[in-house]
């Protein structure tokens, strides 16, 4: 398998999804598997809109955690490769990540999309004012944050139950792009889960990971292993279009 490339065409418009195990090596726990947050935090406790009515502090306990965690956190090749690629190839690449932690930015990524949101913001959960930068904890003893309005300070992270962040966008890169390629996605939670349904069939679609993700059946290519190993030898640029026969 690790001779095996995905060749980028000069007419080529890449879609990347990124999951959790994009920053796996950088010691950010994933969600589901050994070790992964869903094992130790149930859902609707702490990333829903019911878990934020029944108990705001721990949903802020959590946040706070995981703020702490990403915050401590460098970018691994993974995150290196992407952000090399977008100088590579400008705006044929669309970076779609599950990920809050930040790191694709940090490792040189210009052009992000956060479709769960983004960790170090928060946003009032009552009046229409932008979400904005906030790298605080709030654990408990701490009051709840609140805005000028009154409402409550929460995170800026797409909860279950809520709709993902640029979808209109996300969709329309979805339509043209000729090459679709997940990382570290387990491949269970919708939408992000059906994007490669969507474009099957006229886009390539390959999948990078250790283990095969739940829509296996929907890549043409599986390249199996760590990204940030694997990542580094994935991608060739090509300059001049490849012409059958030649
Ligand atoms: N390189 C690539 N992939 C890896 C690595 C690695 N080093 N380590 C683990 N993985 C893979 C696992 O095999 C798994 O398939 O990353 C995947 C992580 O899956 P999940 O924990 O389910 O994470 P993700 O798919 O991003 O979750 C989607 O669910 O609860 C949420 O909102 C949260 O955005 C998240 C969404």
């Amino acid at each position: 398998m690790a001779n095996r490339m995905l060749r980028i065409d000069p007419t080529d418009h890449v879609f990347i999804l990124t999951g959790a195990g994009v920053s796996a090596e950088s010691g950010i726990p994933t969600f589901r598997g050994a070790g992964g947050l869903w094992r130790n935090y149930r859902i609707e406790e702490v990333a829903s809109p019911y878990a934020w009515e029944r108990d705001p502090g721990l949903v802020w306990e959590f946040y706070s955690m995981r703020r702490r965690v990403a915050g401590d956190a460098k970018p691994n090749p993974a995150h290196f490769v992407l952000a090399k690629l977008e100088e590579a190839i400008g705006d044929r690449l669309f970076l779609c990540t599950q990920n809050v932690d930040g790191l694709h930015e940090r490792a040189g990524s210009r052009r992000v999309i956060h479709m769960h949101g983004e960790l170090f913001k928060s946003r009032c959960d009552r009046c229409s004012r932008s979400p904005f930068a906030d790298e605080k904890t709030y654990e408990p003893p701490a009051e709840i944050p609140l805005c000028e309005c009154g409402g409550r300070i929460r995170p800026h992270i797409c909860w279950f139950g809520e709709m993902p962040f640029e979808m209109e966008k996300i969709f329309t890169a979805l339509e043209k792009c000729s090459m679709f390629v997940a990382i570290g996605t387990s491949g269970v939670v919708e939408p992000a889960a059906s994007f490669v349904a969507h474009v099957r069939g006229r886009a390539l679609t390959a999948y990078v990971g250790p283990e095969e993700p739940a829509n296996r059946s929907a890549f043409d290519e599986c390249y199996m292993g760590a990204a940030g190993e694997l990542l580094p030898k994935l991608f060739v640029v090509e300059q001049r279009t490849r012409r059958a026969g030649g």
